[in-house]
This record gives C-alpha cells, structure tokens and sequence, in this order.
C-alpha cells in the first residue's frame, strides 16, 4: 500500500466538532466566518476560487463548479434560485447523508455563500423521502440561522436576503435528475424535460436556477477559510483536494471516507474498508452507483482521480464504490442493476421505458441458457440506442455496468448457460 494519508478532514473537518443541533456550537468552531468573508468579496471572485482548484460537481456530473457558478452569475434577472439537490438516490451512495447528518449548517452557509455569488433570493433543499428522518434537522438549522439574522431578509445588515425551503422528495431516482426535481418541487410529476432551456437560465418556476449536489455545497465554507491551501495540498491534475466517497458491498468495514484524490483503489478497498469480508476473492467492483461501470482486479492500483479512472475504463459518478465477492456471479450482479433500471425508468421516452425491459428479458434468458446469437446482438444494439437517444442521464448511463461487462467479463455473455 502507499504512504500517502488515507484520510483528509477538509471536507468532513467538523463531523463531531459541534452539535449539529446548535447554532451557538458551530458559530464556537468558526462557522459562519466564511459567508461574513463571502459577503466582502466579489461573487466573480469567490468562482474564481473555486474553479482555481478545479472543484468539480459531486453529484455524479463532475460539472466544473467554479464555471457553473460564474455562467449563473452572468444571468441577469430580478429573482434567481439555487437548489441543492440532496435526493441521494443512486445506489450504495450514502456520502450526502452524512453531510447533512454531522454538518447541516455548513450545508446552508455553504448554499448562501452561494446565493450571494450567483444573486439569487432562495434556495431549495430537495431531500430524499428515505432521509426525512434528517428533515428535523434541516429545518432547525434553517430556522436557527434565520433567527441570528445568518439567513432571511438583509442579511447581517449587508442589504443581501436569502431564504432556504426545505422540500422531501416521494422515493423515485429519476427525481435527481435537475429538470426532474424541478417539476417534482413544483408539485408537477417528476419527469426529466428536454434541454434547452437550461436551468440557468430558466429552471425552478421559470427561474434561472443554479443546482448542486450536497458535498459540492459543503466545500465551499470550508474552501473560502483555506487561506493556507490545504485543500490544494492535495492530488494533482484535474483531481484536487479531496473526496467523500462511500464504500459498500462484501468489504469488512463499508462507510463514508473522505480521500484526496490519488489514493489508489487498493488502499481504499484494502485500507480504509477493510479488506473483503471472509478472505473471499473479489468478482468485480463497480464505480458511481448502479449507473456506473465495473471493472475487476486489475483496477486495484489504478489511483482515484478522474482522469485515472476514466483512462481505467470507469468513472468517478456519485463517488460510491460497491465491492461484489466472488460469491456473486457477472450475470447475476448484471440482472440485478437491470431489475433497479426497468424500476426507475419514468416511461416517458421509447429507448429507455422499452430497452430497459428488453434487456432484463434477454438477461433472462442468459442465464437460463436459452439466449441465442440474435438475442445478443440485440442487445448490444438496444444498449447502444438508450445510450444514445434517451432523453435523459438515467436511460443513457443505464446501460454502463452492461457495457464495462462486455469488455471486462467477455466470458460472460457466452452462450449455453454456466456463467
Ligand atoms: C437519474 C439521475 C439521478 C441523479 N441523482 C442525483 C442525486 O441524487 N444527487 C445529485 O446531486 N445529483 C444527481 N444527479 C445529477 C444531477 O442531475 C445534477 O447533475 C447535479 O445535482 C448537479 O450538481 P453538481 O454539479 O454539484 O454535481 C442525477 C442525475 C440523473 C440523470
Ligand atoms: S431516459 Fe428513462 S428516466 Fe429519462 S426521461 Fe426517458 S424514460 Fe424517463
């Protein structure tokens, strides 16, 4: 293993720290101090902050955040909106949760510090249904902050308002996708819409409209207080500073851990999550959630940044790395992901609602041994039309884990059965 740390503490410096409950105990460890420093300078400057270490969205996208912020920013109209998207729900992603959990007020700072760079007035919160046990939480550290005047109307007396709502989500993952959260927000079903319009420029209620993930908000406080660059200490590249990840599967300690980017696969898997559970061999490990790519051993060394994973032949995503032990097969694992797809498709557009189902039927029949060489051709061809022509991220990436098989478990897709 290498000798880089496998822990950082710059995003999840506070968990622990204070009382998430209180506002009083995090205003005692220096919250608060970033949004008083944030509201002195220039919105342009505090994206320019960001975009200098390369933060990238972390809700699965990888958008460049600093350029997200600054396009908004140049967005000029009377009432603007932010949204921070904390619906979580790609599978064996968990990282949001414990944000929320441990940190919610650097969440909101986090959010405000973002309402001022892009001049919007409110912001949203939309929350998975299955974390409405955070809910309480949430609302208390909103209602906290606008209490001391840290949120609401003229701000600290600066003349700059902002108001957060906190909306819960009914339980559907397509509902993370921006233009589906919109409607699902504005009490509309929630269904992805074409784009353009962007939501910049015409998102919530028609409103130019800025949406992070959760992690990508809680940087930001921490990123603004960085005047020793910590955060830049870190990783190289495109990949700087750190990450939450959250590791799941047949590992002997799955969790949320915080890495700089260049810990390699191994140190994760091996390090931090404890290595696989009973000695057992690994089948495959899979990057980003269910709408992920999986990869095998060989990955192991393979450093976590964007680019080496990508070169690797998978992606960052959600930040979830899920470890399946050989006691799984390819096929099994693969008809399981497809199981969640056929679920969560919406059904509005052809080559996903259809494909999906197509696909799980001739799974089927793979592992019953009756597929014949039609059925994969087929296949190979649907995957190809969902990922190209699919109206949204959830149809187009649907077909990733099948993908990365074909390369990496050719073996699987023989015909005949026994796989
Ligand atoms: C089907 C689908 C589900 C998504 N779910 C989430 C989610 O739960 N949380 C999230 O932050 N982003 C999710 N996204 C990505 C969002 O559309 C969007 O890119 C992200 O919230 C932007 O924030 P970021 O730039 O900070 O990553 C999802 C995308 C798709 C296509
Ligand atoms: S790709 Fe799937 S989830 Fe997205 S709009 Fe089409 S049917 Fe709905």
């Amino acid at each position: 293993m290498s000798n880089q740390p496998l822990t950082a503490g710059f995003i999840t410096k506070n968990f622990g720290r204070y009382n998430p409950m209180s506002l009083d105990s995090y205003l005692s460890i220096g919250g608060y101090e970033a949004l008083k420093k944030a509201i002195k300078m220039d919105g342009e400057d505090i994206a320019t902050l960001i975009a200098n270490v390369k933060v990238k969205g972390r809700g699965g996208a990888a958008y460049d955040m600093g350029k997200k912020w600054s396009q908004s920013r140049a967005v000029i109209k009377p009432k603007k909106v932010v949204i921070c998207n904390a619906d979580e729900g790609e599978p064996c992603t968990f990282k949001d949760r414990e944000v929320i959990k441990n940190d919610p007020f650097n969440l909101i700072e986090g959010m405000t510090i973002c309402g001022h760079v892009v001049n919007a007035q409110d912001g949203y919160i939309y929350l998975r249904e299955e974390y409405r046990h955070l809910r309480e939480r949430l609302q208390n550290a909103i209602d906290q902050a606008t209490e001391k005047n840290l949120l609401g109307d003229n701000i600290l007396g600066t003349g700059f308002s902002f108001h957060i709502h906190l909306y819960s989500g009914a339980g559907a993952y397509v509902c993370g996708e921006g233009t589906a959260l919109i409607r699902s927000i504005e009490g509309k079903g929630g269904r992805p819409r074409m784009k353009p319009p962007f939501m910049k420029v015409s998102g919530l209620f028609a409103l130019p409209t800025t949406v992070n993930n959760v992690e990508s908000f809680a940087i930001v406080p921490h990123l603004l207080m960085d005047d020793k660059g910590y955060y830049g200490s870190f990783g190289s590249g495109e990949s700087i500073g750190t990450k939450l990840i959250s590791v799941a599967g047949n590992v002997n300690n799955p969790g949320v851990y915080e890495i700089p980017f260049g810990t390699t696969v191994r140190d994760i898997i091996y390090g931090l999550a404890g290595g696989v559970k009973d000695g057992r061999k690994i089948r495959l490990i899979q990057f980003g959630g269910a709408s992920g790519k999986i990869s095998d051993e060989r990955i192991l060394d393979t450093p976590y940044t964007y680019d080496d994973l990508k070169a690797a032949g998978v992606t960052v995503g959600s930040g979830a790395i899920l470890v399946i032990d050989d006691r799984t097969t390819v096929l099994e694992f693969l008809r399981h992901t497809q199981d969640f797809f056929v679920h969560e498709s919406c059904g509005q557009c052809t080559p996903c609602r259809e494909g999906n189902l197509h696909i799980q039927i001739i799974l089927k029949k793979l592992a019953e041994g009756t597929a014949t060489p039609d059925d994969l051709r087929y296949m190979k061809k649907i995957a190809t039309v969902m990922t190209t022509a699919s109206l949204c991220g959830l149809g187009e990436s649907a077909q990733n884990a099948l993908f990365s098989a074909m390369e990496v478990f050719p073996e699987t897709f023989k015909l005949g059965g026994a796989h």
